[in-house]
């Protein structure tokens, strides 16, 4: 076939990332490639984008239209256009096979139904899940969409909806964009379909952006960030994130069945229950470091909705985004230019072809450089102390600053004043809303407090929950009408709190001014930005009822807009985003927040699996962590302090404990775990992490971090239950340089004592190493023989630290 017009901003040929776009008589190819993987799609000859392969690179001189030769057209495909003006029947173009079937000749026409498509519309012969649903004036929800154009762009265009988070790149040679256009010429409705694929990541970045055209207004009922056909396996299986509070981003791994499976939110954020990201493994499940592995991730936090369906012919369709449970979007007519036009969030769409190890590391480096806020890309956090467990709503001035002083003298740098701080919080029940210090607690003002703090040698830190207003607050008696409420019913209260209506700009208003004040009134160095319950009696009185089905979504944009703001004037404020621990554990939070509190379970063997499961899709940089008190509040277990400390190191790393109950043996004992943290921090934000013993499949758990240069790397291994007489197996390591030596040292090595006060067993902080002195191995001998650990008891832990020659 004759190639018409070629146009490349990468040339494939050599391998090189980017979009590559083939014009022939009858179709267009689009091929994207990343740096080990190609995405290839054309329009066919009806205008539709039939998907043809997503997968490991391919040859690029290599067309794959042969690919659809697998198409089987269904007996009960529409078979083809019947046009009533001329009264032609696309039908007698098409080729009529001689086998019959169904008691009359069967076409060789292939229906929508029975192709693999790149986006879907309902209604008109496909019959899976489609990505759009809009209806018109006259009531049809019917919209074929057809291929109008395309463009090949350097870079990344900006979202329209400015509010919505996305992945951010620096120069226009990151990335490469495709922008494909789909109009249906009846009423003027189009999409723009973006790709843009990442140059040095397996990572494409979808999202749509639907125009009306029309005359007349249209009701978007549903709009996905990204469809993905994938071609029949014998079994796809589908890994996802759930849990519940407390025990949030389990991992979840089954066998897809015929029909639809949603993995969704209707919270109002991403929830606890669910997480917006999932990863598709074909034929078998995914192994770690083995086994092709497709990833969505949604760069959103409100109601998602990832549904998987499984065709009758055993192909896959997954459409992400936004969940249309609950949601309508009114679209302006071509005049109305300011409300013609709707965006949807961003999708990571991420491949692997070395299991689920080799797909966590590339989304763990784009989602450190490309997305969480650039200021905080290469900073380890300040080691924090965070009130919370220590006092929870009870405390006064006093008890903070002698917190923060004995903080300091076990080198803690930042102090978090956690809940209850404003208004007139002695508990739950009131003041959300009235961000004014409470003067029973803080008498001379926050500046006075945080002086004190800061005078102690730490910097400051505060806890808000800016969303939310209480039943009992200043803010309600004033605005009641300021939450989110249906006229004429009761409403619905959560952890005796309300949701604001961040649909409406007053309000927004309002809660910026709130934080601005309280950033500026003192030396804030970071914010804990808390949400404590999920939406209900989604209405706004400021939206005309036509409009009540944009309320979620856009009280998700208000929140944006905030963050936005904010985050622009207070750069050098750090933010940890919360809702009651790990509930908007998400890609759209992170890129205003560089860290999020990932659970409000503390107990170090429930985080073990909660920490695990998070670090699927986001890095261990981001993973709010923290050594609290024995036995653990949620679940009253004790583990020692060893390992809570190695497993709050694989995240930011703070303290929700009182250090004023602290002997000086325990100070000189957290002193030595932050003197080991500092010096492996930079290991554990910037490296690549292995993961080794998998705590969902055996009572333990093991990942090492190596740095990109491979010469520095750590391992953890933890023990969940201790079965005696039996051994585990020897620390395998992974990712270090096989033919490097590495000096392997234990960190904090171990001895058993018995605590004379609880009888409890514990570790000391002066003990002896497994290994007994250190050793100096290549990297495959580490690899292939591994390191022996010995577990003493329960909830045991050991930390080995590699440093190259
Ligand atoms: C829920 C958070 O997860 C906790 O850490 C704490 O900040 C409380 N909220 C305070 O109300």
């Amino acid at each position: 076939m004759n190639i018409l017009r070629r146009y490349s901003i990468a040339p494939s040929e050599n391998h090189t990332p980017g979009v590559s776009v083939k014009e022939y008589e009858s179709r267009i190819t689009f091929r994207i490639d990343g740096r080990e993987s190609s995405y290839v799609f054309q329009v066919d000859k009806e205008g539709n984008l039939e998907h043809l392969y997503w997968g490991a690179l391919i040859a690029p001189e290599d067309d794959l239209t042969y690919l659809t030769k697998c198409n089987i057209p269904g007996l009960f495909d529409p078979t083809g256009i019947l046009d009533t003006n001329t009264n032609t029947n696309s039908d007698e173009n098409i080729l009529i096979r001689n086998d019959s079937a169904f008691g009359r000749e069967r076409q060789n026409f292939v229906g929508k139904n029975s192709k693999l498509l790149e986006w879907s519309d309902g209604g008109t012969g496909d019959f899976r899940e489609p990505s759009f649903k809009v209806k018109h004036k006259n009531g049809s929800t019917n919209c074929p969409l057809k291929y109008k154009d395309y463009k090949v762009m350097k870079g990344k265009p900006d979202i329209l909806e400015s509010a919505l988070p996305s992945v951010y790149v620096e120069s226009e040679n990151e990335c490469t964009t495709l922008e494909v256009i789909m109009v249906d010429e009846v009423t003027d409705f189009s999409v723009s379909l973006f790709y843009t694929v990442m140059h040095k990541y397996d990572i494409i970045i979808r999202r749509v952006q639907a125009h009306n055209n029309g005359e007349y207004p249209a009701v978007l009922e549903k709009l996905v960030s990204c469809t993905v056909d994938f071609d029949a396996e014998y079994e796809y299986h589908l890994t996802q994130l759930s849990g519940s509070w407390a025990r949030e981003r389990h991992i979840n791994t089954n066998k897809l069945p015929n029909g639809v499976s949603n993995v969704k939110s209707v919270r109002g954020t991403s929830s606890h229950q669910s997480n917006p990201f999932v990863v598709i493994s074909s034929d078998f499940e995914a192994e770690e470091d083995f086994g092709q592995c497709f990833g969505l991730c949604l760069v959103y936090s409100g109601n998602f909705s990832i549904t998987s369906e499984i065709s009758e012919n055993k192909r896959l369709r997954v459409n992400a985004g936004i969940n249309e449970e609950m949601f309508s979007w009114l679209l302006g007519s071509k005049t109305d230019s300011d409300s013609n036009v709707f965006c949807s969030p961003e999708v990571i769409l991420s491949y692997s072809g070395n299991g689920l190890g080799g797909l966590s590391r590339d989304m763990h480096r784009m989602i450190r450089e490309n997305l969480i806020p650039k200021q905080w890309r290469y900073k380890v956090p300040l080691t924090c102390i965070n009130t919370w467990e220590a006092t929870y709503f009870n405390f006064v001035q006093k008890d903070v600053v002698e917190i923060a002083q004995a903080a300091k003298n076990a080198g803690i740098e930042l102090l978090v004043l956690d809940d209850g701080w404003f208004g007139k919080r002695d508990n739950p029940t009131s003041s959300l809303g009235d961000w004014v210090p409470y003067e029973k607690k803080i008498p001379n003002g926050l500046n006075n407090l945080v002086q004190e703090v800061n005078d102690a040698g730490l910097e400051f830190g505060i806890w808000v929950e800016p969303e939310m207003v209480s039943a009992d607050s200043k803010l309600f008696r004033e605005h009641s009408d300021w939450c989110l409420r249906v006229p004429d019913r009761s409403l619905t209260l959560g952890r005796h709190q309300l949701v604001l209506d961040l649909t409406r700009d007053d309000v927004i208003d309002y809660v910026y001014n709130a934080m601005k004040d309280l950033f500026t009134s003192a030396n804030i160095k970071y914010v804990k930005w808390d949400m404590n319950r999920h939406l209900t009696d989604i209405y706004s009185s400021k939206l005309d009822s036509n409009r009540q089905g944009e309320v979620s979504h856009r009280f998700m944009l208000g929140v944006y807009k905030i963050f936005k703001k904010l985050t622009t004037e207070f750069p050098s404020i750090r933010i940890e985003t919360c809702s009651g621990g790990g509930g908007r554990f998400d890609a759209g939070m992170l890129a205003f927040s560089s860290q999020i509190w990932t659970s409000d379970n503390t107990d170090a063997l429930s985080r073990m699996e909660i920490q695990y499961g998070t670090s699927l899709a986001y890095p261990l940089s981001t993973m709010g962590a923290h050594v609290s008190a024995v036995p653990n509040h949620q679940t009253n277990r004790s583990t020692s302090m060893k390992t809570r400390s190695l497993l709050a190191m694989c995240g930011t790393f703070g303290y929700e404990l009182d250090p004023r109950k602290w002997t000086t043996k325990d100070t000189e004992e957290i002193k030595s775990y932050i003197e080991i943290f500092k010096n492996i921090s930079k290991v554990i934000y910037e490296g690549d992490l292995y993961r080794l013993w998998n705590p969902f499949k055996t009572k333990s758990m093991a990942w090492m971090i190596v740095s990109q240069d491979k010469k520095r790397a750590v391992a953890f291994a933890f023990k969940v239950q201790r079965e005696i007489g039996s051994l585990d197996p020897r620390l395998k390591t992974r990712g270090l340089d096989g033919d490097k030596l590495y000096n392997v040292k234990e960190l904090c090595p171990r001895t058993l004592v018995v605590n004379k006060a609880s009888g409890a067993l514990e570790h000391s902080s002066v003990g002896y190493p497994i290994l007994g002195d250190d050793i100096v191995l290549k990297g495959k001998t580490l690899e292939r023989a591994g390191l022996p650990v010995n577990f003493l008891f329960d909830g045991d832990s050991v930390c080995y630290e590699f440093c190259s020659k």
